[in-house]
């Protein structure tokens, strides 16, 4: 467990998932089940029995593409009674110079929460430091927790607690595998890192898991990662804040870390497969993978509806 310090207190902000107390992240998980059991069957656009977010207004601002997030931020503030504003970062006077302090006082004044996807990490953090209402990080070239909110919530609907379980990601260690390393620290599960060196996941990443007692692995080998593992991860070999020059010298560097029949046949027989999409068939994985009895990768983005609705009553306290 991490130290008190660390986790958000003035206002319940979502930034990142090793900023938030573990007793609340598993409220969230726990309160995620529910929302989706209690509304089974339902018609995508038909109404929560609940309402907490009748009457708020929730401003979605994107400076990178997206689709899964938007969609999923977009049905799930409408499934609870809110409204939403989706906005582009580049269309705002936020992308022609306006700061990021003046940015967030003005919005604070018109919605009730902010979700934002952007590049850098500071301008998250800006964000929320100024912002009277909460912030959520809706990826960041650092960190990407909604998207591992909704896995570890998938991981459990499969297999049950996800506690002591055995995570291997394969590939490079981005923001994606960041926030998976946050939530090692704070369920108590375990992540193998299977990549070349130059893309191994930052120091500090790993180090925070480690000190929240989390046992962190470093392997290159990828057969000799995934052995034993219950839950197999990859990611797009090119982030969206990459540049697209560096791509030959990456896929040359991650060919031998591509997640094939092969290589999951050395994880557990029950070993789940994940990929938080969107993702390049034949390239990080195989389709005969993604497609395969072990992939579980609609199921995640489903899963980040209900977990991102969680995580908005938790910022609201509703
Ligand atoms: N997984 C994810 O965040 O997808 P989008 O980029 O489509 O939002
Ligand atoms: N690592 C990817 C995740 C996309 C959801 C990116 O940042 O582009």
């Amino acid at each position: 467990m991490l130290p008190a310090p660390e986790y958000e207190t003035a206002m319940n902000h979502f930034l990142d998932i090793h900023k938030t107390d573990p007793g609340a992240l598993r409220g969230i998980i726990d309160q995620a089940k529910d929302m989706k059991q209690a509304r089974q069957g339902r018609p995508k656009g038909a109404a929560d029995d609940e309402q907490p977010l009748a009457g708020h207004m929730v401003a979605l601002v994107f400076e990178k593409p997206s689709t899964r997030t938007r969609v999923s931020f977009d049905v799930g503030v409408r499934q609870m009674g809110g409204e939403t504003l989706v906005l582009s970062g580049k269309d705002m006077q936020l992308g022609h110079g306006e700061t990021i302090a003046d940015t967030a006082r003005v919005l604070s004044r018109y919605v009730d929460m902010i979700m934002i996807r952007t590049f850098d990490e500071s301008v998250l953090l800006e964000l929320a430091e100024y912002a009277d209402v909460p912030v959520i990080n809706g990826l960041t070239d650092r960190t990407h927790p909604c998207q591992i909110m909704a896995d570890i919530q998938t991981y459990e609907e499969h297999r049950g607690s996800i506690k002591g379980k055995k995570v291997v990601w394969t590939g490079d260690g981005n923001n994606v595998c960041a926030s998976f390393l946050h939530a090692a620290g704070q369920f108590g599960f375990d992540v193998t890192f299977t990549g070349p060196e130059q893309l191994d996941p930052e120091d500090e990443f790993v180090g925070l898991a480690r000190k929240a007692g989390a046992t962190i692995s470093i392997e290159r080998d990828a057969v000799k990662a995934v052995q034993g593992a219950d839950l197999v991860v990859a990611d797009t070999w090119v982030s969206m804040h990459d540049s697209q020059s560096s791509k030959e010298r990456r896929h040359n560097m991650l060919r031998p870390y591509q997640v094939n029949d092969a290589l999951m046949a050395h994880a557990k027989p029950d070993a789940l497969f994940m990929h938080c999409l969107p993702a390049h068939r034949e390239e990080e994985v195989t389709s005969a993978v993604m497609d395969g009895p072990q992939s579980v990768i609609f199921d995640e983005a489903e899963n980040r509806l209900h977990a991102q609705k969680a995580v908005m009553r938790y910022c609201l306290g509703v």
